[in-house]
């Protein structure tokens, strides 16, 4: 019998989801449940590498659970967890940081921007974050690991590392692959259309949230920035025009020649407002069952508790492995 492949892959609680990484991630994930066997998860502990709020931790961790099951991930048939509630993630990380060259995190883009950014905690959690984020993935076994562009380096580490170790020990871990989804769907901010949608923009409308209320998400769409030539049309010159067309694309499900043709003839201002309402109908119940699912507190711990346990089968018999051959005493 043909075993179904293995995917794993997980989002920082460290803000809120955002349509970007809905269309660009969430989405795609949802449909991957009946053709393989899915590990998802929360990166809590990866969102302390940067100073968290306790208590907006807390609670956007659990609203990003019940975000990922409102779009769909179905606990019944995917793993879903917390990673701080499996143990083997920093058990695993800290072997795997003695596999890791002080030289290859350094050479990490990630590593090079978020310092930068965060001159004033330039800690260690933010330097040896892939080799978490390595133990993350191999704890499972993953074959496809679903990441955006700039997440792409640190599963090629991953490989680095995977190789050295299984060259030493023996074959230990599966060899992780990228896995970039045939519609992943690369959505721009609406403001800045150069850049990559983000959560640091939600305050200039930039930056749609899936929990947004409708008119916050038509006032965006409304400002969302065009350019003079007036023609609805998906061209490198025309970035804003271009990302509208996508998102629209993806809601709706009509091609670039269709979207074109839809709005020949008419002005930004009724494509803007066309594109808004696309979304709002998009997530109106999305929004709705999230917020009902953050309300039923007893649902999410079921979910998390079962997902927790599920998960820490597979990682733990991992663990073992790796602690016996690197020559730990078995307890
Ligand atoms: N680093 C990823 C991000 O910032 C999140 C992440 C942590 C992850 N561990 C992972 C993604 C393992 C895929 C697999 O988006």
């Amino acid at each position: 019998m043909d075993e179904k492949k293995r995917i794993l892959s997980g989002i920082k609680p460290s803000g809120d989801l955002t349509l970007g990484s809905y269309m660009g991630a969430i989405k795609n994930w949802a449909e991957l449940a009946d053709s393989y066997d899915c590990f998802y998860f929360l990166a809590d502990l990866h969102a302390i590498t940067v100073r968290q709020n306790p208590a907006d931790l807390r609670r956007r961790t659990l609203a990003q659970l019940a975000q990922y099951i409102a779009c769909g991930i179905d606990p019944e048939k995917n793993t879903i967890f917390i990673q701080s509630h499996v143990p083997a993630h920093t058990q695993l990380g800290w072997v795997l940081d003695c596999y890791t060259m002080f030289g290859e995190l350094s050479r990490m883009t990630q590593f090079k921007d978020k310092s930068a950014k965060n001159a004033d905690n330039i800690n260690a959690g933010l330097f040896t974050y892939p080799s978490l984020m390595a133990a993350d993935i191999i704890l499972y076994q993953a074959d496809l690991v679903p990441v955006g562009e700039d997440q792409k380096q640190h599963v090629e580490l991953t490989r680095n590392i995977v190789q050295r170790f299984n060259g030493v020990y023996g074959e230990t871990f599966k060899m992780p692959e990228p896995f970039i989804p045939k519609m992943g769907a690369r959505i721009m901010s609406l403001q800045h259309p150069e850049n990559k949608m983000s959560k640091s923009e939600t305050d200039t409308g930039g930056c749609i949230c899936l929990l947004d209320s409708p008119d916050d998400i038509r006032r965006s769409f409304k400002r969302a920035v065009t350019d003079s030539e007036m023609s609805v049309r998906c061209d490198p010159s025309k970035p804003g025009v271009s990302n509208l067309m996508q998102i629209y694309a993806v809601c709706t499900g009509k091609t670039m020649d269709e979207i074109e043709r839809e709005f020949d003839g008419r002005g930004y201002g009724e494509f803007k407002e066309a594109v808004g309402e696309a979304v709002v109908t998009l997530l109106t119940p999305i929004r709705e069952e999230a917020q009902r699912l953050i309300a039923d507190k007893a649902y999410l711990e079921s979910v998390y508790r079962a997902g927790a346990d599920k998960a820490s089968q597979v990682a733990e018999k991992t663990l073992r492995k790796v602690y016996k051959k690197v020559g730990f005493v078995a307890r």
